[in-house]
């Protein structure tokens, strides 16, 4: 047996991992609505795709991720990326990565060890990432390699920190049970060569993209995501950031989204009056008035129907679903919603 085939690898798909919003679980419900309500789509526009769970339900069609945060934006080149890539070469890098030992001190260990990751974790994450940043520079991995691998490690990290699936904390003297374990990721190598992912606000995007289908899933509360997910977005970023605070968290100014302030409902109406699309689909909750304050929606669903109004025919589907938010006040049921909102058309 050769040397390349006692090579042991585990591998990921884009749900294995954990993300506030995430829609996974909702892809019948959202796909049953497309396909009963919806004609003649051949582009998808999935302009705050988060994980992209939304878009590996299209893969059909021609796909446009945007996402405002960086690290979500390489999950989803990962995933979707037009560009070609080698699948040997992400289990050649994953499977010494997976063996790397003693990989000694650096931005990690300086900053995080034995915070949400062992010190001997840190060490690893950080000598990976450079790793992968020296690879990519030295031309040794394309672009679309460079996400995977990244999409990799934080996939890796996100199994193991000792959070409850977020970084706005870490569990203090928690063991650190299991360890940096890297898994292959899946991803097509041949994705539509028409798929496009961005990097940027969707308020922005819209002027100048136009989609059959463009599907809107913001934040719906004042919980700002690079809150949430600073330390994923700093590794993904790697531009080695002073951290502050318990939490250790970089600056996020620039970062954080009008859809959880009290600009939501004027975000949201300026984003709806510059899309161009034949159908606008809306995932957004309705935890208004019934969770704690924080959990509270920043838009009221007048307001979502009179602004999606203005711009087409509209109809609500729900499905219900058990919801529980973060602190005691479970609420035993709730309904997601969709909003399907049939544009005039504008000709
Ligand atoms: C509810 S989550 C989306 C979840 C996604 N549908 C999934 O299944 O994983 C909302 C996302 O919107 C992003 N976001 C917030 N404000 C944004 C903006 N102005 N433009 C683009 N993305 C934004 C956040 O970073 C977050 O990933």
């Amino acid at each position: 047996m050769s040397v390349a085939e006692t090579k042991v690898y585990k591998t990921s798909l884009i749900n294995n991992r954990r993300y506030l919003g995430n829609k996974y679980k909702l892809l019948p419900f959202i796909t049953k609505v497309v396909n009963d309500e919806c004609s003649d789509i051949e582009t998808v526009a999935d302009i705050f795709a988060g994980t992209g769970a939304v878009s590996s339900a299209f893969t059909d069609k021609i796909i446009i991720t945007n996402d405002l945060m960086y690290s979500n934006y390489i999950c989803n080149y990962a995933w979707f990326g037009a560009e070609e890539y080698n699948p040997q070469t992400i289990i050649d890098f994953v499977v010494r990565y997976n063996a790397a030992t003693e990989c000694g001190d650096n931005y990690m260990t300086e900053n995080f060890a034995d915070t949400y990751f062992s010190r001997e974790d840190c060490s690893k994450i950080g000598f990976i990432r450079e790793d992968i940043e020296e690879n990519y520079k030295n031309g040794t991995i394309n672009n679309r390699e460079r996400a995977i691998l990244i999409t990799s490690l934080l996939y890796a990290m996100d199994k193991i920190a000792v959070t409850c699936g977020h970084y706005d904390a870490y569990r203090k003297g928690a063991d650190f049970e299991a360890s940096l374990e890297l898994y292959v990721p899946l991803a097509e190598v041949n994705n539509n060569p028409s798929n496009q992912c961005f990097n940027e606000d969707a308020n922005e995007l819209v002027k100048r993209i136009e989609a059959d289908l463009v599907y809107i899933d913001p934040p719906y509360n004042s919980r700002q995501y690079c809150d949430a997910y600073h330390l994923l977005e700093n590794v993904a970023r790697w531009e080695k950031p002073e951290v502050f605070g318990v939490a250790k968290k970089m600056d996020r100014s620039g970062m954080k989204s009008k859809y959880c302030t009290m600009s939501a409902t004027k975000a949201f109406e300026a984003l709806i009056g510059d899309i161009k699309a034949k159908y606008i689909m809306l995932s957004y909750n309705n935890m208004a008035e019934k969770g704690n304050c924080r959990s509270n929606a920043k838009i009221t669903d007048e307001d979502i129907i009179r602004i999606l109004s203005k711009k087409g025919t509209v109809k609500v589907f729900e499905e219900s679903y058990k919801a529980f938010t973060t602190g005691k006040s479970d609420i035993a049921e709730n309904a997601e919603r969709l909003f399907l909102c049939t544009c005039f058309n504008e000709d």
